[in-house]
């Protein structure tokens, strides 16, 4: 089976594509390389023995997207490849809707001319939810206006796959709305490599600890939570890459040839920023220089999701720790940080 992989030198995407090799699935991974390193690839190749096909693409490129559909001929489709930053969102609003709507809607359009149901994976996020009233969050929830671009980006795209399935051609979809994944392959030759200055809280905690950070700024301590800090649904990588191969599983083997699901994909335990924080000093014996800073417009104070969803209908939860995925997160970072 050939799998297309979209932003698959990305972060999840990366995971998912090994665990694809290594299930025997040959892939075709597509990235435009705007936020991803191509020696991903060699390190993909390192972990698995397997060199995946790689297709440099921008997919907002129409003709470059019609051409890859005539190159090849794909079973299934995950589709990683977004900007993700909330932040930038806010800056470059058009950047968010013309790459993350735009790459999907040229695909749907490739989609549309294939004789077969395709069997897509879509990344959501937990984001299209924003504050929602009461937790845990689960999949009947509204969703609520989008705090940046970028949501509003994700929660265009849930709404076109939506249409698509109620239109008269067949398509297989499962959608995922992601809460926090964190941590790294335990080879420690892939991991989250934000380009930059990181805005998620581990990449930040990770690069302070080495020293590449002079301190950890966290973002209010003054919120009604547990201890003021925000509460996260923190999942493993390697949890989420497994799911992916789960979904994909599922899609092949459902006849209903208009299947459509959406999950919540999180551990469905909140954890709040000082608890992370602790957990990684204590689980790799560092002392991390943090110091409390002002609240981050747009932080939601709480999300974590309700798995029940999930667990009943694709039999899917997580088996990795929290402190297993700051343990690799950790190893990542130095293993990054050997040779210079
Ligand atoms: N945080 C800090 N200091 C930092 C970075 C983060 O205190 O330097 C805090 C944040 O305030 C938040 C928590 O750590 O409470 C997690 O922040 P992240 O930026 O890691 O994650 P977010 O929950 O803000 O964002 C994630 C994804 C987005 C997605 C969003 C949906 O990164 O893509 O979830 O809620 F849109």
């Amino acid at each position: 089976m050939q799998i297309l992989v979209t932003g698959g030198l990305g972060y999840i995407g990366s995971h998912t594509s090994v665990l694809l090799l290594e299930k025997g699935y040959d892939i075709v991974i597509v990235d435009d390389l705007s936020n991803s390193n191509i020696e991903v690839l060699d390190n993909i190749y390192k972990i698995t023995g397997k060199k995946p096909t790689f297709e440099k693409i921008d997919l907002k490129d129409i003709r470059a997207v019609s051409k890859l559909f005539k190159d090849y001929k794909f079973d299934g489709i995950i589709h990683f490849a977004a900007h993700k930053s909330v932040n930038e969102s806010l800056k470059k609003p058009e950047k968010y809707l013309s790459n993350n709507v735009g790459s999907l809607e040229n695909i749907i359009a490739e989609i549309k001319l294939l004789e077969n149901p395709i069997n897509f994976i879509f990344s959501s996020s937990c984001t299209v939810y924003g504050q929602a009233d009461s937790m845990p969050i689960n999949e009947s929830f509204p969703l609520k206006k989008a705090e940046s671009p970028y949501g509003e980006s994700k929660k265009m795209c849930e709404e076109i796959l939506k249409k698509l399935n109620n239109s008269n051609h067949s398509f297989k979809n499962i959608t995922l709305r992601y809460f926090n994944p964190i941590g790294a392959h335990p080879t420690g030759l892939i991991g989250e490599l934000p380009i930059g200055n990181p805005e998620n809280l581990v990449p930040y905690i990770t690069q302070t600890a080495i020293g590449k950070r002079d301190f950890l700024s966290v973002f209010g301590d003054n919120y009604k939570t547990k201890d003021g800090t925000c509460i996260r649904d923190y999942i493993n990588i390697m949890d989420l890459a497994e799911l992916h191969i789960t979904c994909l599983e599922k899609l092949i083997a459902v006849e209903d040839e208009n299947f459509f699901k959406i999950y919540n994909v999180g551990t469905g335990k909140g954890t709040s920023v000082f608890e992370l924080i602790n957990l990684f000093e204590n689980v790799n014996d560092i002392k991390l220089n943090y110091k409390i800073g002002d609240r981050r417009k747009g932080d939601v104070i709480s999300a974590y999701a309700d798995t029940t969803k999930i667990k009943e209908e694709l039999s899917w939860s997580t088996k990795y720790s929290l402190e297993n995925a700051l343990k690799s997160a950790w190893n990542w970072e130095l293993n990054l940080n050997k040779d210079e």
